[in-house]
């Protein structure tokens, strides 16, 4: 009797647990999330990206020779792995501490990348090395003036929560915000020249327009697009 009893308190307990481990690797996910400054909206599908290559690449020096802006895309789709690559070299989490691939002013980290493909919008989560999606609609005709845009498979959008960049001049303040997505921009050309993917970056944005149909709050800001695909 004793015995029962016992067993089925283990059950229970070993039940429970995998319930905790379950829901706190959700709540873990989510606290990235969060963190990088997206909103749950109900409930938009996570998905996990696989782990960077950061061991592959052409040498600097040869991707500096390679780096140019490249206006002629392939529709194809870019792969999982190519995306996983390209954000983490993008923007992605570099050290233990939280800190990333480029720097950032007073490390505000306030600059979120979005992707726009014809799949829908997801913001990716650096500390999850994931991403969240946004919308199911193929918004990309929205993300700049030029024809590319709409057949592209990615357009990065970069996305300043300004309410994280504090303690800055007024004056400072968006020059800093501007620099650091030059880093974040730079980090994606020198990725593109390296995986021989075509790349080019974008101010030429209807800003206020992209900015309502991503449903951005009012203290995000579009700074910068940026298109990568294979060359046609
Ligand atoms: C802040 C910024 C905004 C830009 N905006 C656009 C743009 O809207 N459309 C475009 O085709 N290229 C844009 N470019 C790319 C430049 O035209 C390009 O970098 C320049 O012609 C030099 O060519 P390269 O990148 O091949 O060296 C932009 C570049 C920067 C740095």
């Amino acid at each position: 009797m004793f015995k029962m009893q016992l067993r089925t308190v283990l059950l229970t307990v070993t039940f429970a647990a995998m319930c905790i481990a379950q829901t706190s690797s959700l709540e873990a996910l989510k606290a990235g999330a969060e963190s990088a400054g997206a909103e749950f909206h109900g409930n938009p599908d996570v998905i996990k990206l696989p782990p960077p290559d950061t061991t592959g690449g052409l040498p600097l020096m040869r991707a500096l020779k390679l780096r140019m802006s490249s206006r002629n895309f392939s529709a194809k789709p870019l792969s999982l792995q190519i995306v996983s690559d390209l954000l983490w070299a993008a923007f992605g989490v570099n050290r233990a501490d939280g800190r990333r691939t480029a720097p950032s002013a007073m490390n505000w980290q306030e600059t979120d990348i979005y992707l726009v493909t014809a799949d829908g919008l997801f913001e990716y989560v650096p500390p999850s090395h994931s991403l969240l999606r946004m919308s199911n609609k193929d918004l990309r005709v929205y993300t700049g003036t030029q024809d590319f845009v709409k057949d592209a498979p990615l357009s990065l959008v970069y996305v300043a929560d300004i309410s994280r960049a504090k303690g800055a001049t007024e004056d400072d303040r968006m020059l800093w915000v501007g620099a650091d997505c030059g880093f974040i921009a730079q980090n994606v050309y020198l990725y593109a020249a390296s995986a021989g993917l075509a790349c080019v970056v974008r101010g030429s944005i209807e800003k206020r327009r992209l900015a309502n149909v991503m449903q951005l709050r009012p203290n995000q800001k579009i700074i910068l697009a940026q298109t990568v695909g294979y060359h046609k």
